[in-house]
């Protein structure tokens, strides 16, 4: 799939590579990406062709440097820039993605752009990444899902930390935290993603989407009915075998 303005798409080995791609602007996020976004998380969740998803930033300064300032705090005037965002559920869509979602973090990580990599399911960041979640700041709160996102990946008083100060981080605190899965040298951070990627690739699908599926499906129930997910699940995928 191409033409898209701001989002490069492609497949390659089963595995889709997702790029933000206003390099010039930081990769901030911005009403034409969430329509780019929104159709290529479309493709990707139909898509049996494609087993691993890599979403990465395009350019050496940043994965993502939030929503784009001059779109959203100018005019039209923050809420209705925030509610044309919401016209278009991305976020909700981008966490039904069956597949393993896999970023590749680097340089700065703010806004909306942590809140991109929170709907992923591994994160690794290159040692030159920072984040920052900078939006009370500006008098807003995170509606890309950060505030609930954000406290199931590190601490509460982690999310506090950077959600109620504007602290940003470096990478190795970002790791110790949780935000991210690992820290690689920024040169190796693509061939790094790709290999986890390319190990997805090479499980059984149904396994693979069947373990994408307890695991994040029962964060939102209780044991019990977690317990029953796995069961259920796990009665399928045996199934599929005999
Ligand atoms: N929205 C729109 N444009 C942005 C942007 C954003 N969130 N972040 C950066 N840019 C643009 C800058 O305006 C600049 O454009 P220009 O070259 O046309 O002037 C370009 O990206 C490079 O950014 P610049 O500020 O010159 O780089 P820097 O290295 O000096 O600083 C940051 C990098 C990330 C510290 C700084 O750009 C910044 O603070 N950005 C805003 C972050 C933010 O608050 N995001 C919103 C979160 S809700």
């Amino acid at each position: 799939m191409t033409g898209f303005a701001t989002v490069i798409y492609e497949i390659k080995d089963g595995i889709a590579y997702i790029t933000l791609n206003r390099p010039k602007a930081l990769n901030a996020y911005n009403v034409q990406m969430r329509n780019d976004l929104f159709q290529v998380l479309e493709a990707v969740k139909s898509d049996r062709e494609v087993r691993a998803v890599i979403l990465k930033g395009a350019g050496e300064k940043a994965f993502c440097a939030g929503a784009d300032l001059s779109e959203f705090l100018t005019a039209p005037p923050p809420v209705s820039a925030r509610s044309i965002r919401w016209e278009r559920d991305v976020w909700g869509l981008f966490l039904s993605i069956p597949q393993p979602v896999i970023a590749a973090l680097h340089g700065y990580v703010l806004g909306s752009g942590i809140e991109m990599a929170m709907c992923c399911d591994i994160r690794i960041a290159a040692d030159n990444t920072q984040f920052g979640l900078p939006e009370v700041d500006l008098g807003i709160i995170p509606a890309a899902g950060g505030t609930q996102t954000v406290p199931r990946a590190v601490s509460q008083s982690m999310t506090f930390d950077m959600l109620l100060t504007n602290r940003w981080i470096k990478a190795p605190e970002a790791c110790e935290a949780g935000l991210v899965n690992r820290i690689v040298p920024s040169e190796q951070l693509l061939t790094e993603v790709e290999e986890i990627a390319g190990k997805i690739v090479s499980y059984r699908p149904e396994a693979v989407l069947a373990l994408k599926k307890a695991v994040n499906g029962g964060l939102d129930l209780n044991m019990a009915q977690g317990l029953d997910l796995e069961k259920r699940l796990a009665e399928r995928v045996n199934a599929e075998l005999t």
